[in-house]
């Protein structure tokens, strides 16, 4: 069971020194006011998340943190970087964002789904081949496509394709960002998640990717009402109850 201890420095991205100090001058209560110095007490994870005080500020404590994030366009999925602003400066407000990861990556030029989770094991199987977890994203393309009968990256790699179509611009999902010079766009759904991998596929079947939204993973979908650089909080051990570990 997690210890008061080790969620507050957690939690408040201190030290665990820094947190020892603050129980022993009697900083830290419960809500209803009553101390709270044993560092080493546990607390049952069903008790939590939980409010505590730390010098009469509501300090809510989570062991673990998931969320979706609405990603814009003009970021790259890194936690830093020196040339481009990053993904990771949208969900900085976050509990627990120290250890937050992105569930995958989404190029600069792409927006759509990004989540992230503080569950190091849910990330890799998110993330693995075996487990197929299906992408969807609506494109706006600069030509028509067609797509050959067997798809073979420039690489030799074989798409995962789980279903194309072709979309009315109408039926595009809202944060398709625009790309006046499109003439066409299509839904696609892949069970891969390797570099360029949608991009590559238009060029296979004879087009380019103007703009590119990812909309779904697995059975997470993109809310129409999540503003770019907004997230939301999310419990992935419920939306991916085969996959994620159920144990705390
Ligand atoms: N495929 C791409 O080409 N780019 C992305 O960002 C995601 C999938």
């Amino acid at each position: 069971m997690p210890r008061l201890d080790i969620l507050l420095a957690r939690n408040l991205g201190i030290s665990r020194s820094a947190t020892t100090r603050l129980l022993r001058r009697g900083a830290v209560r419960d809500q209803d006011g009553a101390p709270l110095d044993d560092g080493r007490a546990q607390l049952p994870p069903s008790s939590l998340p939980r409010t505590v005080l730390v010098d009469d500020t509501s300090v809510v404590l989570h062991t673990r943190v998931d969320l979706v994030l609405h990603k814009p366009v003009g970021c790259i999925t890194a936690l830093r970087d020196d040339r481009h602003p990053t993904a990771f400066a949208h969900v900085r407000d976050a509990p627990l964002c120290g250890e937050l990861r992105a569930i995958g990556r989404l190029d600069l030029d792409t927006s759509g789904l990004l989540l992230w989770t503080t569950d190091g094991t849910l990330l890799h199987r998110l993330t693995h081949p075996r487990w197929g977890v299906e992408r969807q994203y609506h494109v706006a393309l600069a030509r028509p496509f067609s797509m050959p009968e067997e798809l073979v990256l420039e690489d030799g790699h074989r798409p995962r394709l789980i279903e194309l179509r072709e979309l009315a611009h109408d039926d595009t999902h809202p944060a398709l960002v625009p790309a006046p010079a499109a003439v066409c766009f299509a839904s696609i759904t892949i069970a891969d998640g390797k570099f360029h991998e949608v991009r590559r596929i238009f060029a296979a079947a004879g087009s380019e990717v103007l703009s590119l939204c990812r909309i779904r993973f697995g059975v997470v979908t993109l809310d129409p009402q999540l503003a770019a650089g907004q997230w939301a909080p999310i419990d992935l051990r419920a939306h991916f109850p085969g996959i994620a570990p159920q144990d705390d």
